[in-house]
C-alpha cells in the first residue's frame, strides 16, 4: 500500500519534474544583441531584373496550363502557373555586372479575361557577388502588370537581411510585347540587422540554450 503510494507520488513528480523542464528550455525571451545584432538598419537596393520568353535560353517557363487556356482572351488565363528563374543586373542591359537571380512563380489570379494580367508573385532574390553574396531577399505579393509601378512586400531574409522586411517597386524599362521579354526596374528597401559574423556561420546560442534554464531550475 505505502509502496504504491510512493511509487504514483514519484511518477507524479517526476512527470512534473518533466514537465517544468521542457516548459522551462523551449523558449526564452532574448535580445537581438544575444545573436550578434546591433542595429537595425534600411538599405535601398537597385537593380533590372530580366525575364526572357524566348530564345535558346528562356528564364521562365509555363508550369501548369490552366483548364481555361483557348477559352479565354488571356494570353495567361485564370490559374496559370508561371515558374522563372530570372537573371538581376545593376544595369537596365542584359550582359551589364549580374549580382544575383530571381527564383520564383507567378499565378495569374483575376477571372476577368483581359490581357492586363493580375498576378501573385512569389519568389527569392538571390544575391551571387559583392557585398550580399549568399544573402537572400523573399518577396510574396501581388502585381498588376497594367500599373506603372507595381508594389509587393518584402517578407523576410537570409544572410545580410535577416529579419528583412520592407518593400519594393518594380517598372517596365523595356518590354518587348511580340515577343514577351521584359526588363523591370527594382528599387527595394528593406530595414534588416546587418549579421556581425560571417551570414553563413552557425549560431552556437543553441546548445547554451539547453543547458542554462534547465540547470537553473534544479
Ligand atoms: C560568392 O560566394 C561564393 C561562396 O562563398 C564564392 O564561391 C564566390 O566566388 C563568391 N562570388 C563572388 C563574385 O564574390
Amino acid at each position: 500500500m505505502s509502496n504504491s503510494k510512493t511509487f504514483l507520488s514519484l511518477t507524479f513528480f517526476t512527470t512534473f519534474l518533466f514537465f517544468s523542464f521542457v516548459n522551462a528550455t523551449y523558449y526564452q525571451d532574448i535580445s537581438p544583441s544575444f545573436l550578434g545584432f546591433k542595429q537595425e538598419k534600411l538599405t535601398h537596393i537597385h537593380f533590372f531584373l530580366h525575364d526572357i520568353v524566348t530564345g535558346p535560353k528562356p528564364t521562365m517557363i509555363i508550369a501548369s496550363e490552366s483548364p481555361l487556356n483557348g477559352k479565354s482572351e488571356s494570353p495567361l488565363p485564370f490559374g496559370s502557373i508561371v515558374v522563372l528563374e530570372d537573371p538581376l543586373t545593376v544595369g537596365p542591359e542584359l550582359n551589364s555586372e549580374l549580382i544575383g537571380k530571381a527564383q520564383g512563380f507567378y499565378v495569374t489570379v483575376s477571372q476577368a479575361a483581359v490581357l492586363e494580367l493580375e498576378l501573385v508573385m512569389g519568389m527569392t532574390f538571390v544575391f551571387t557577388g559583392g557585398k550580399y553574396n549568399g544573402s537572400t531577399l523573399s518577396v510574396l505579393g501581388r502585381n498588376e502588370i497594367i500599373s506603372p509601378i507595381r508594389e509587393m512586400p518584402i517578407i523576410g531574409g537570409t544572410g545580410e537581411f535577416r529579419f528583412a522586411r520592407g518593400f519594393l517597386q518594380a517598372k517596365s524599362h523595356a518590354v518587348d510585347y511580340h515577343k514577351g521579354d521584359a526588363h523591370v526596374e527594382y528599387n527595394v528597401y528593406v530595414f534588416h540587422y546587418p549579421s556581425t559574423s560571417s551570414s553563413s556561420e552557425d549560431f552556437a546560442e543553441g546548445s547554451r540554450f539547453m543547458k542554462e534554464p534547465m540547470f537553473g531550475q534544479i
